[in-house]
């Protein structure tokens, strides 16, 4: 467990100042790629807050290692468990999501995607981040951000995608590719992959 992921208020106090008016688009984007009436499981799901841009209708359910952000979000009446990624089989959904939290699993990344695509029965949406204050030039926000989002016996926080490795990383899954492109004006990119309309890997 990451400093950062300790309290719910300090984590979206941190993603204001990020993401500052782009916010609300990073979930927006996401959510629009759920239809109504849909079944999602957001995988790394925080505090669940990218539900609150779905419809009512879309029947959600988020998985989060963070015992402060499960229980900020039930606190909202989410529909959140406390599950740990790297440890536990991931159930079977029509759409699973994976928020800005890629990054954390180097260098098993690889492994990771797997799992998502293999749980998704019909689509995944991807969303990750290609600029961090971890790849900032100066030297403190360098480190407080790599120290906030450390991960015990799996990377040192440094790590983050940029455009061109996170191609790398879903060029296997490129026949499922329905969209990507660069949101929250190039702070993030989106990837959809849908399974029925594509050839097989
Ligand atoms: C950068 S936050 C993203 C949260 C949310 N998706 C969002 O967009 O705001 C990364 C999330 O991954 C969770 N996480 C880290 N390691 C995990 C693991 N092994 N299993 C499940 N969740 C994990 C953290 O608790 C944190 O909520």
């Amino acid at each position: 467990m990451t400093f950062l992921y300790k309290s719910s208020l300090l984590y979206h106090g941190l993603m204001t100042m990020v993401y500052h008016v782009h916010r609300r688009e990073r979930f927006e984007e996401v959510a629009r790629w759920v239809p109504r009436d849909a079944e999602v499981l957001d995988v790394c799901c925080g505090d669940g807050s990218l539900s609150s841009f779905l419809p009512a209708s879309v029947g959600y359910r988020g998985l989060d290692e963070s015992t402060a952000f499960i229980k900020a979000g039930t606190h909202r009446g989410r529909d959140l468990r406390h599950f740990n990624l790297m440890a536990e089989p991931l159930p079977v959904s029509q759409i699973v999501i994976c928020q800005v939290s890629l990054f954390q699993f180097y260098p098993k990344v690889e492994e990771v995607v797997g799992r998502l695509f293999a749980a998704a029965a019909e689509r995944l949406i991807v969303s990750e981040s290609v600029k961090s204050f971890s790849q900032s030039k100066y030297a403190l926000p360098k480190a407080i951000c790599s120290w906030g989002t450390c991960v015990d016996g799996l990377n040192d926080g440094s790590f983050r995608f940029n455009a061109t490795s996170l191609e790398a990383l879903f060029a296997p899954y490129r026949p499922y590719l329905r969209h990507t492109a660069e949101v929250c004006a190039g702070r993030d990119w989106i990837y959809v992959f849908d399974k029925d309309d594509a050839a097989k890997i």
